[in-house]
């Protein structure tokens, strides 16, 4: 319907003036052709007197005239010539033919003769008047007053006229077409507009769906109001903090206290057996450590894969529990997984495929086509689960992680009105890399489902847009980093992710950093003196563990006085054990260790203590208050939060931590020792000079740190995330209603 009336805004002014073209053009035209016709007829007429001259000057002296009559009678047997008469010197009708006109004197013939239009209409049509001297051999005899037919201009006129109307309107129709084609070309890019064309898609509908007339309005609209967001966020001056309370408001006021859904495959507490009593665990994972504060202070559903051997026996009927124990601030919904679903969609496809492949740390992704099935599958019934989850038809839902690459799109489908967020809290790779991935452009598809896109630095947003380019027709907007794919615009935008800055009531309860040290050199059965350093990692092969293992080693080599003095505690929390890949590396690691152990070890006194077991969150902050420097040597890594956590657990300002460049953090925290883990002299010179620090210096930078970490802290994420969700929304709803009015 709209179409329709697009075409006619637009062909019926180019109708009227056609129409107005042809009214004006066809007179002008006919007059045009009259004046060549009587230049030629004229010639003719004369042509024909010549011809005559002899027999008239001959006929003349015949006083019954019969002779010229006859003369007359032949000559107008052609059907051009209707009538002659003969005029003398004088200016009288000697003669004439049958059919001349009684009323027409020589007079009046020699007056219409010289018009520019000669012509007069008698009984038979239309006829051109022409007067020419007969010249005999005694000079001028008289003036013969030929009259023409004209009635064939006529009649060539008509057919003139009807081949031009032909020829305005085809040309018209052509204008129209070209201008439809282009306007839908520039509508959609030209490129995507071409590929549309040839596929035979519509002229006018734009991928978007929306009438195509307002998107320049709708463009203007969007303009003006990231202009207004822009002004306001710079009249607010430098930011307020960040934290719960300032989260919450958040949601109240600009999401309207909409419902929060997350949905992640990790859960935030498990729930274990354990000698017959049921206990609870916070996972190792960087995803909840983010995650479960802003839950908190969001309090809505949490749907989680139930991992835990007691999970089943904590929850309800509708496999809920309320979380965290004993707290009761938000649902955590379970979602239970067959063995074999677990092995496709989340040690095969997930762990096996889209975790290498992000990550590009020299570990091939395996792709199966029975790991995708599950995959998709598994996406599913997390989908199916949020939309029986959402009480309205627009929820808020956080998409977490490679695990969902296609719930975005698929709740979409269900609810279409919901503000899907989506972090990718890994890497993610140039178009090359993830081209290998067998279904990349599904991958990429599903993704295209969420509303916000969020990566941890702008180079990841711009490798997957770049991606995106590279696979999918899809209209990419670069200066504001958007994409619009099949109807839904996506924000791709950086929100580098962080932890939650431990409250005063919190610090209060640690103990202070020497009895700490003492705490675990006692645990560790190390010397009083002993310097430390930590790494408190999961056992897994993008985590830079091996490289380190070299950096200590080559350190003992290049500085022989921490021989003995010095001690690397490595704590591997079990991961993924079930595939082969994290096996080869546990085993790699423990044999290293091992060897560097040997030839380092003396007196009772390791330079390295692996620790392979998971630790909570209290045994881990305890180390990192004892520890001289803590070294994070990821090969890749999306942001790292150890290193975050190392920083606010050191209020004592003291402390270095050592960083791989590869880590998203070390964009945010330059005041850290940054290294290349693959440099082993690099990393190794870096924890010489961390053992060496003065204070002052120690001070210097931790304090730096500690301003940045608090300051763009996990609030600080999620708050910019929703903030940008409530503003998108906002500006969706205005378009709409302006959409609605422009239709009605
Ligand atoms: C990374 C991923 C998380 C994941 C965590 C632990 O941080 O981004 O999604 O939860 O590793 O891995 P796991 O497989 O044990 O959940």
């Amino acid at each position: 319907m709209r179409n329709l009336r697009l075409q006619l805004r637009f062909l019926v002014p180019l109708v009227v003036i056609l129409a107005a073209a042809a009214y004006f053009a066809l007179p002008l035209m006919d007059r045009l052709t009259l004046r060549w016709f009587a230049r030629d007829l004229n010639l003719r007429g004369s042509l024909v007197t010549n011809a005559l001259s002899e027999s008239i000057a001959d006929a003349l002296p015949d006083p019954k005239g019969r002779k010229l009559q006859a003369l007359f009678s032949r000559a107008t047997q052609d059907e051009r010539l209707v009538a002659i008469g003969l005029c003398s010197a004088d200016g009288r009708l000697l003669r004439s033919s049958a059919g001349f006109p009684k009323a027409l004197t020589c007079a009046g013939a020699q007056q219409t003769a010289s018009l520019p239009e000669p012509l007069m209409r008698i009984e038979g049509g239309p006829v051109h008047v022409g007067v020419h001297p007969v010249n005999a051999e005694a000079g001028t005899i008289g003036q013969l007053v030929l009259l023409q037919d004209l009635s064939f201009i006529e009649r060539r006129s008509q057919d003139t006229r009807q081949y031009l109307v032909i020829l305005i309107a085809s040309i018209g129709v052509l204008i129209a077409l070209v201008t439809m084609i282009v306007a839908q070309l520039s509508w959609r890019g030209w490129i995507s507009g071409t590929r549309a064309l040839l596929r035979g898609e519509g002229l006018i509908r734009p991928l978007s769906g929306s009438a195509p007339e307002l998107e320049p309005l709708a463009a203007d609209l969007r303009a003006r109001l990231r202009e207004l967001e822009d002004e306001y966020r710079r009249s607010q001056g430098p930011e307020a903090e960040w934290n719960p309370q300032r989260l919450q408001a958040l949601l109240r006021t600009q999401l309207s206290g909409d419902q929060v859904i997350v949905v992640s495959n990790r859960e935030p507490y498990i729930h274990e057996l354990l000698h017959g009593a049921v206990v609870v665990r916070r996972p190792a994972s960087g995803l909840v450590t983010a995650v479960e504060p802003v839950m908190r202070a969001c309090s809505g559903t949490w749907i989680a894969h139930g991992s835990g051997s007691a999970d089943r026996d904590v929850v309800d009927r509708n496999d809920r529990v309320e979380l965290p124990p004993g707290q009761h601030e938000y649902l955590l919904r379970r979602l239970w997984l067959t063995p074999e679903e677990e092995q496709g969609y989340y040690f095969g496809f997930a762990n096996e495929g889209m975790w290498p492949l992000c990550h590009v740390a020299h570990v091939r992704p395996v792709f199966r086509e029975s790991d995708w099935q599950y995959y998709r599958a598994v996406n599913q019934r997390f989908a199916d689960a949020v939309v029986a989850e959402a009480r309205e038809d627009d929820p808020v839902v956080l998409v977490q992680d490679y695990h969902f690459a296609l719930v975005p799109a698929m709740v979409r489908e269900k609810l279409p009105r919901a503000t899907i967020i989506t972090f990718w809290h890994i890497p993610w790779p140039n178009p090359e890399s993830f081209g290998i991935c067998p279904w990349r452009r599904e991958i990429l598809q599903g993704m295209l489902g969420s509303t916000i896109l969020g990566f941890h630095t702008r180079f990841h947003c711009k490798n997957f847009i770049e991606t995106v380019d590279r696979y999918l027709e899809a209209r990419i907007e670069h200066e504001h980093s958007t994409i619009q794919f099949q109807g839904v615009s996506t924000l791709v935008e950086s929100y580098p992710i962080s932890i939650e800055w431990p409250t005063a009531a919190e610090t209060a309860l640690w103990r202070p950093v020497p009895e700490c040290r003492r705490r675990v050199l006692d645990r560790l059965h190390l010397p009083a003196d002993q310097r430390l350093a930590v790494g408190i990692d999961r056992f897994d092969y993008t985590k830079g563990i091996l490289e380190r293992l070299h950096a200590v080693e080559r350190m003992l080599e290049k500085y022989p006085e921490w021989l003995g003095r010095f001690t690397l505690v490595q704590v591997a929390a079990p991961s993924r054990s079930a595939l082969e890949e994290y096996r080869a590396f546990r085993d790699r690691i423990t044999v290293v260790t091992d060897r560097i152990n040997q030839r380092f070890g003396t007196g009772g006194t390791l330079p390295i203590l692996l620790l392979a077991e998971h630790h909570e969150h209290d045994a881990v902050n305890e180390l990192y208050r004892a520890a001289d420097a803590c070294l994070v040597t990821s090969l890749h890594d999306g942001m790292n939060l150890v290193c975050k956590e190392f920083v606010a657990a050191r209020d004592d300002e003291r402390g270095v931590l050592i960083l791989s460049r590869f880590a998203g953090a070390a964009r945010e925290l330059p005041e850290a020792l940054i290294v290349n883990p693959y440099h082993v002299e690099d990393t190794a010179d870096a924890l010489h000079r961390a053992l060496t620090m003065p204070e002052a210096e120690q001070r210097e930078r931790m304090a730096a740190l500690r301003t940045t970490v608090r300051e763009f802290n996990v609030y600080r994420w999620a708050g910019r995330m929703l903030a940008d969700a409530g503003r998108w929304r906002l500006r969706e709803r205005i378009a709409e209603r302006v959409q609605r009015h422009a239709g009605e």
